[in-house]
């Protein structure tokens, strides 16, 4: 995976699937020759987990990059939660990372405060999502209906009183049945004193930061949290994220022209997950899904959920590769497949005898569909440490190969292990 030095010198790491793809390792393995890093979209319901050296570090709004010591950005699309950042950014310092100069968040980004996490538990008991419960969801819709507040405004006393006043005439009759209004303006005000002085010498306008980093042809790595199948427009409405973690949502989530996105790097698992409510047509059965959970350490990183398993779904990804405009794959978690036999690959749904080949838009079609699957063998070999493609089993080759035909897509890079050394070229 190169910078492209012809055109700019940015790339995109984008999710194909329901999330936790993988695409914090690849991050961090790629940030060594970046630049700069920025997250675009979403907020710290995102877990990306990273193992170096054997430690397991989970980051949820900083990028990876930072774990190599680079520059990072928290563009104006993403919704933070300034607590989170806050502890977030204790966390690294305590374990020896520099994040002084190395963060910059964009005064355009949106905040989430108390009472959008209690909106986000109220709207689970009559529309149940499976959400992280970090209010990403009412924080979004505050931006989309002209109720949020932004950082700047955050930084701003007077300013964040009268829009604190306003919201909570809204929407205090919604949450009074868990918090006294007064104690809850008062624990926001403090809190907004705390975090705001905290976070005021990290805030920038990211947009004019990111534009002059391109004229100078810096190598910048956009990072994307979810994935595309949680997209709130493209993905499995309404059981998606709130925002747009597909490569069109760089250019509103920085502000940079999407011309400057030209290079889309899609990260698929070798099989699929899911974690939360919502349509999963290549689920296992509860009682096969288990070994695969196991073997994959298949747990939200962010919630501790186990994470629902299934087969690889090409029809997912292509739709994938279709709506980033995805130029290269990278397969990861591969090793995790092991002793399982035979392994499948869904290549097109039936629906009442009708052969799809494309991800529907219904919600009854995504329910009620059946996959269709081809089969090949499986391995029983340990392959983590295996370094050259060549060298893989047969058989894992034989399952690579026939991802790349159904999703007519080259894969890259295939992980082999959480560390940043078990990963190997194709
Ligand atoms: P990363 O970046 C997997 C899911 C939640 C829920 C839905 C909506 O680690 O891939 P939300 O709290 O966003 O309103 O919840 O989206 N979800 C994720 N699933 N990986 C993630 O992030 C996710 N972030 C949100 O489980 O189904
Ligand atoms: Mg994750």
């Amino acid at each position: 995976m190169k910078f492209n030095k012809t055109i700019f010198n940015t790339i995109t790491i984008v999710g194909t699937q329901w999330g936790d793809e993988g695409k914090g390792k690849v991050v961090h393995f790629l940030s060594r020759d970046a630049d700069y890093i920025v997250r675009y979209q979403g907020g710290n319901n995102a877990g990306h987990t990273i193992v170096i050296d054997g430690k397991e570090y989970i980051l949820h709004l900083i990028p990876a990059g930072i774990l190599e010591h680079k520059k990072c950005i928290i563009a104006n699309g993403v919704v933070i939660d300034p607590k989170a950042l806050f502890n977030e950014i204790k966390f690294l310092e305590k374990k020896g990372f520099y994040i002084k100069n190395n963060l910059f968040i964009s005064d355009l980004a949106h905040v989430i405060l108390p009472y959008h996490k209690y909106l986000d538990t109220i709207k689970e008991t009559t529309q149940k999502i499976g959400t992280t419960q970090k209010g990403i969801g009412p924080c979004y819709g505050d931006m989309y209906s002209r109720s949020g507040i932004r950082i700047c405004d955050y930084l701003e006393n007077d300013t964040f009183e009268e829009l604190i006043e306003k919201n909570l005439k809204e929407k205090y009759p919604l949450i009074k049945k868990f918090v006294n209004v007064n104690d809850l303006k008062r624990y926001i005000f403090k809190e907004q004193k705390k975090f705001s002085k905290f976070i005021k010498p990290y805030v920038a306008n990211t947009t004019n930061l990111l534009l002059d980093l391109i004229y100078k042809n810096k190598k910048i790595i956009f990072e994307s949290a979810q994935g595309t199948l949680l997209d709130v427009n493209f993905g499995t409405y309404p059981y998606v994220t709130s925002s747009h973690p597909i490569s069109g949502g760089v250019s509103t989530g920085t502000g940079i022209p999407p011309f400057y996105i030209n290079k889309i790097v899609g990260i698929a698992k070798a099989y699929t997950t899911r974690v939360g409510e919502g349509p999963f047509p290549t689920e296992l059965e509860e009682k096969d899904q288990t070994f695969l959970r196991t073997q994959g350490k298949e747990y939200g990183a962010t919630t501790g959920r186990p994470r629902r398993c299934g087969w690889f779904d090409a029809v997912i990804v292509k739709h994938a590769i279709k709506i980033n405009g995805i130029t290269e794959l990278i397969l990861t978690k591969l090793d995790c497949l092991k002793n399982i036999n035979p392994l499948k690959i869904c290549i097109a749904y039936k629906y009442k005898n009708k052969l799809l080949t494309e991800f529907p838009a219904s919600r009854k079609l995504q329910k009620y569909v059946t996959p269709v699957y081809v089969q090949t063998e499986g391995f029983s070999q340990d392959i983590r440490g295996i370094t050259k493609y060549c060298d893989l089993p047969k058989n894992v080759k034989n399952y690579v190969r026939l991802i790349e035909k159904y999703c007519q897509k080259e894969i890259k890079m295939i992980s082999l292990g959480r560390d940043r050394n078990e990963t190997i070229f194709k």
